[in-house]
């Protein structure tokens, strides 16, 4: 379910906030918490791993319980997600929302619970490659979510939310001509120019389309929310550190300028939740492989890369008491041999070299236990492996 909206997810993607929030505030940087990986670091170290880095809102895809719980008493504010899958469920039930809401929602928002502030209702929605299956979903469950959110008094604490998304990296990715410096933010020769304003970056010229867009249907004013945007590390040309960096460096430092778009001058978006924390090793490579290199850490909370999130620190910093398995690889006898049929040969010593890393798997209790997952896993790796080198080590869990 979750890999499947995962899989449409895009590079930026924008919520509007369904809420009167005050405008002309600071935004804040957060960052989006996503689980699709084989070995998921413990949720209380990922918890740990957002406070050391001053990281104070976060945003999940679903309403995972050990995510949640792990968050109790954090003081981290939260945005829950619900999967498009719910979204016919929610629109026709008043019960089911309610269910959801109470479950969910209003049993943690209490004393030294869940700091729950935003609810996202689908996950990009109104997407296109969803041909509209959702779209008539969307409305009526947001009205029966903010019934449910009423009855147990939380409809002005918590917010509805609906993703929409734009893209930066996906223009560079899907088109040669795209002017590769617009999708940066270190100013531009290719700057685009409509009626009195002018766009050096693509992130404000897809800001203010949203804006624009709005305002013709008379909610030129709603705040906006900036639900997903980054950029992936590895998987595709401009997908690199270097180009992760740039990016995210830049619109942080934009954002927190407090500068706004031409259309809202002086009016950052209310939040930005960087997409995303850790790369996710399960994703759904249908749109690319960069799908599984979004994080500015590693699957194991390690930083990818300096980045100063404008949040106190001015590096981020690792995650720690990470539990590893055990250190070993098996060195493939020749690369065409791709199944485990006893031509791999174990070694000890670390392969790694320079930039090229061979990870090691990090203890999850909820994968070890599965035959299944574990060979699906090892067979995915050796692909990867296979087409990356000539002489083969597989990674062995
Ligand atoms: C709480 O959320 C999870 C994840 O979306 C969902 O599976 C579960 O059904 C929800 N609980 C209720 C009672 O609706
Ligand atoms: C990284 O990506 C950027 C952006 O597309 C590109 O200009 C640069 O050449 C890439 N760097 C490397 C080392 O591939």
């Amino acid at each position: 379910m979750l890999q499947a909206t995962a899989a449409a997810r895009v590079v930026c993607l924008i919520v509007i906030c369904w809420c009167t929030a005050p405008r002309g505030a600071e935004s804040a940087i957060g960052v989006n918490w996503g689980i699709l990986s084989f070995h998921k670091l413990k949720p209380s170290i990922v918890v740990h791993l957002l406070k050391d880095n001053k990281i104070s809102k976060v945003k999940l895809f679903d309403a995972d319980p050990d995510c949640i719980q792990a968050l109790m008493g954090s003081g981290i504010q939260v945005m829950l997600g619900i999967p498009n899958e719910m979204l016919p469920l929610f629109s026709s039930s008043t019960d089911a929302s309610d269910l959801w809401v109470r479950r969910n929602v209003s049993r943690y928002v209490v004393k030294n619970g869940v700091d729950i502030r935003y609810i996202a209702v689908g996950n990009e929605p109104f997407l296109s490659s969803y041909s509209g299956q959702f779209q008539s979903y969307v409305m009526p469950a947001l009205l029966n979510l903010q019934q449910s959110l009423a009855k147990v008094n939380l409809a002005s604490y918590v917010k509805l939310v609906v993703p929409f998304n734009i893209y930066p990296f996906l223009s560079l990715y899907g088109s040669s001509d795209f002017p590769q410096e617009y999708a940066f933010f270190e100013g531009t020769s290719h700057s685009v120019t409509d009626g009195s304003n002018v766009y050096n970056n693509a992130f404000d010229g897809n800001f203010d389309t949203l804006v624009a867009a709005l305002g013709k249907l008379g909610y030129g004013q709603m705040p906006i929310v900036i639900g997903e945007v980054g950029w992936p590390t590895d998987g595709a040309i401009s997908a690199n550190l270097t180009a992760a960096k740039t990016f995210n460096q830049g619109l942080i430092k934009h954002v927190l300028s407090n500068k706004g778009t031409p259309l809202r001058p002086g009016v950052p978006p209310v939040d930005v939740y960087l997409f995303g924390l850790l790369d996710e090793g399960a994703k759904s490579t249908l749109p690319g492989t960069f799908e599984r290199h979004w994080g500015i850490f590693s699957f194991d909370g390690q930083a990818k890369y300096p980045l100063n999130l404008g949040l106190g620190s001015k590096r981020l910093i690792n995650a720690r008491n990470v539990e590893y398995l055990p250190s070993r690889w098996s060195q493939m006898q020749n690369e065409r041999s791709c199944d485990f049929d006893g031509i791999g040969m174990v070694t000890f010593l670390d392969p790694s070299m320079g930039d090229c890393r061979f990870l090691v798997g990090v203890t999850d209790t909820s994968s070890s236990s599965s035959c299944v997952s574990q060979l699906h896993q090892r067979s995915l790796i050796l692909w990867i492996w296979i087409f990356i080198s000539w002489r083969v080590w597989i990674f062995v869990t």
